[in-house]
């Protein structure tokens, strides 16, 4: 498989962020290209972060809990 053709998946992590493996191109809400220099990214669900997109770990301090 090449790498464009590489399967991404998208999972979320109990009471974390989402795990994004495979990303080839991550945009902004305005459909510019945010960079991706790893295989494996963490994308903020909990809100808080200081690095949106990307989790910061702030979750566990604030105590960010997922539905079962
Ligand atoms: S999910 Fe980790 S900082 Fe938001």
């Amino acid at each position: 498989m090449s790498a464009s053709a590489e399967r991404v998946t998208i999972t979320p992590y109990p009471d974390g962020p989402l795990l994004v493996r495979g990303a080839a191109e991550l945009q902004t809400e305005g459909g510019e290209p945010i960079e991706v220099t790893r295989r494996t990214v963490a994308l903020c669900r909990c809100g808080l972060s200081t690095i949106k997109p990307f989790c910061d770990g702030t979750h566990k301090a604030s105590g960010f809990r997922t539905d079962v």
